[in-house]
Parts: structure tokens; C-alpha cells; sequence
């Protein structure tokens, strides 16, 4: 099986793909004032066969999880197509999704059926008030609901994204542990990121994951070995705990050591580092099926372009207009 491999000997077996960059969310650090369509949005998004064709390219060129982004994915219509497009390479076998579920208690048992295998929830609050302040939308209970209905619908494990503020939910580290005792969720704190137009909010809120990390340690919490196809996440657990607490710390001076992964936007760029590049175009090899091999070409030509690292901890700030064009 040929493998993806950068000049840094970093291996690529993880793909994340946006499939919208559309969103009904307005989450603070993402999209404030909400999804407008301008700049990358004037083309329309991949197709369901466009999405196939990339998919499977990067399984044969060694890719066996994919995650879809977004936007918020699940407000494509033909999203349950999508998962069994994805699904029906055999090399693919983690097929996971990002959402802010406010969908998830309808659709969940829909998304399992036609083949998803891990979930990704953003909850940064576990007040109903602050969650609509940060997202813009009241939608805690619906949230919540369906992750009980993952659980239900058979997950073991859910995967919930909280970006951590200063002065807004650092200061409930002991809320959300209570939440995990008895829960199967990974609960991962995320470093806020600097985007194109978050830069005022970056510096009154960024706060370092090292924080959690330096209050974790004493109350028994310990570090766990790390995945080929896991994500950036240094995950903690604790022998009362049933759930897990997980840090992303992109700030971190070697936090791109290990990157496994590559991104392909909604309208099918290839975008090697989640900051600080336009993207190499796929779109013009996507629409038939005899362009596989010029595609797997471009794919693993374009790789040898990956930088080192973001050098986001030397200063330099990210360039995307927000996380939701990219994917996060
Ligand atoms: P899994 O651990 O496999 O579930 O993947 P993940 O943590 O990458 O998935 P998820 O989409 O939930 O990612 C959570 C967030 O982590 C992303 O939205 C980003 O904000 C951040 N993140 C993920 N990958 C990267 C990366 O390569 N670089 C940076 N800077 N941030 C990342
Ligand atoms: N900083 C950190 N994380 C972010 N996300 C979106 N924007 C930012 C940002 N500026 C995360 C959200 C969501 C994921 C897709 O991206 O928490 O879970
Ligand atoms: Fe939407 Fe996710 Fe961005 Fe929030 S973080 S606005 S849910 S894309």
C-alpha cells in the first residue's frame, strides 16, 4: 500500500474534508456575525461524486480515516450519501464527522446506519445562558439531547471540542470533570486560535492549555500514549473518571512534530497546514473517474510542499478568515 510522506518523514494517514462552509451557528471565535457567502464561497461545494473521487484517491494512497467538516456538515441534504460515498472505499475505516449538533438527537441513528464510526461535538459551556452567548444559538438542551442519543445509537465514546476562554469557561474545570465522571466522552480543551479577524478576542481570551494541564496533574490525572491516526490531542485519564480530558495546544513549540494530517477544502483545494497557505486545486481532476492517477500525483506532489510547522509560536498568525472555511 503506498503511503503518503512529507519531506519530514511525517506519515499521512488522516484526511479531514470540508463538505460546507455554510454554518446556523455564530460561535464567537468562528464566524461572529455569522455565515456570510463571499470569498472562497462563490463556487459551489464538491458534489456527492466529487467527494467520492477525492476520498477514495487518498485511500489509495494509504488514508484510512476521513472526517467531515465543515461549516456544519450535516446541513448538506445528501450528508447521509455522503457518509456511504466515503464509506464504500474498504481502506477507509474511520469515517468520523465535526458537528455542533443541533442536529445530532434527529440524525444520529441515520449517520450510524449509513456508516460513520466517531463523533466530534462542540459544547464550550455547560450554561445554557453562556452557550447562547458563545454560539449565538439556544440550543444547550438539543445538544446534550443528542449526545445521550449517540450513546443510545450505539458510540462508545464521544468527542467533545470546547475551546477554552479566559474568564469564561477555564474557570469551570470543575464542572465539566463532573460532567465525564460517569460519561464515555473525551472532553478536549482546545487553545483558542488567532484567525484573520479574531485577533481582538485572541488577546483578551487566549489562555494557554497548559493551564488545565498544570491543575490536572495533582488531582491524579495522567498522560496516555499517542495513535497513528489519532488527533492533536494530549489526552489525560483518571482511574475514577470514566470520560477523558484531552488538550490541543497548537501554541506548543513542537505541536506539528506530529501532524498525520491533510485537509481538502468544500470547494476541493488541498490545504497542507490549517494556516498560513491558499491551497493546491484538485477541483479540475475531480470530475471523472479517469483522472485518479493524475489526481493521486497531484496529491502526493503537492505533500512535498508541507512545511515544518505552522511557526505560530515564533508570531505568525493564522491567515484564514475563520476555521469554518478550512474545516478546523
Ligand atoms: P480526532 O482526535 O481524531 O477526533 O481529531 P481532531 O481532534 O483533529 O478533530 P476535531 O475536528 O474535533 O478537531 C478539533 C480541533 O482541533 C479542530 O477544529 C482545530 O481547531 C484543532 N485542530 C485539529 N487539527 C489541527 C491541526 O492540525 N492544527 C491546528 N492548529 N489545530 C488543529
Ligand atoms: N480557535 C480554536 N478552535 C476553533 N474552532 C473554531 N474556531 C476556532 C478558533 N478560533 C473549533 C471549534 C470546533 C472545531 C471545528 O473548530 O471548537 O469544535
Ligand atoms: Fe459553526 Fe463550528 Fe464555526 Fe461554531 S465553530 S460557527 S459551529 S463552524
Amino acid at each position: 500500500m503506498p503511503q503518503l510522506i512529507d519531506a519530514f518523514a511525517r506519515k499521512f494517514y488522516y484526511l479531514r474534508l470540508s463538505v460546507t462552509d455554510v454554518c446556523n451557528f455564530r460561535c464567537t471565535y468562528c464566524l461572529p456575525d455569522g455565515y456570510r457567502p463571499n470569498g472562497n464561497s462563490n463556487k459551489s461545494f464538491l458534489s456527492l461524486d466529487e467527494i467520492r473521487r477525492v476520498t477514495h484517491a487518498f485511500a489509495e494512497l494509504g488514508t484510512e480515516k476521513v472526517r467531515l467538516t465543515g461549516g456544519e456538515p450535516s446541513l448538506r441534504r445528501d450528508f447521509v450519501d455522503i457518509i456511504a460515498a466515503v464509506r464504500s472505499h474498504r481502506q477507509i475505516r474511520t469515517l468520523a464527522v465535526t458537528t455542533n449538533g443541533y442536529r445530532l438527537e434527529r440524525d444520529i441513528a441515520g449517520w450510524r446506519d449509513a456508516g460513520l464510526t466517531a463523533l466530534n461535538v462542540s459544547v464550550d459551556s455547560l450554561d445554557p445562558r453562556q452557550f447562547q452567548l458563545i454560539t449565538g444559538q439556544d440550543k444547550f438542551r438539543q445538544v446534550m439531547a443528542g449526545i445521550d442519543a449517540a450513546f443510545t445509537a450505539g458510540f462508545s465514546k464521544v468527542k467533545v471540542n470546547t475551546v477554552l476562554m479566559r474568564n469564561v469557561n477555564d474557570i469551570h474545570l470543575h464542572s465539566f470533570l463532573a460532567w465525564i465522571k460517569t460519561r464515555p466522552i473525551q472532553l478536549r480543551f482546545i487553545e483558542l486560535m488567532e484567525t484573520g479577524d479574531g485577533g481582538d478576542l485572541f488577546r483578551t481570551r487566549h489562555i494557554s492549555g497548559d493551564t488545565i494541564r498544570r491543575q490536572l496533574i495533582p488531582m491524579g490525572w495522567q498522560l496516555q500514549p499517542r495513535g497513528r491516526s489519532d488527533g492533536p490531542a494530549l489526552v489525560f485519564r483518571h482511574p475514577d473518571y470514566q470520560g477523558e480530558i484531552g488538550l490541543i495546544m497548537p501554541y506548543a513549540k513542537d505541536f506539528c512534530a506530529s501532524c498525520n494530517r491533510l485537509r481538502v477544502s468544500a470547494t476541493g483545494n488541498l490545504h497542507l497546514c490549517l494556516f498560513g497557505e491558499d491551497g493546491i486545486p484538485l477541483r479540475d481532476l475531480l470530475g471523472e473517474d479517469r483522472a485518479l492517477e493524475l489526481l493521486k500525483e497531484r496529491i502526493s506532489g503537492g505533500l512535498r510542499l508541507k512545511k515544518q510547522t505552522h511557526f505560530l509560536h515564533e508570531g505568525n498568525t493564522g491567515s484564514t478568515r475563520n476555521l469554518s472555511f478550512i474545516g478546523g
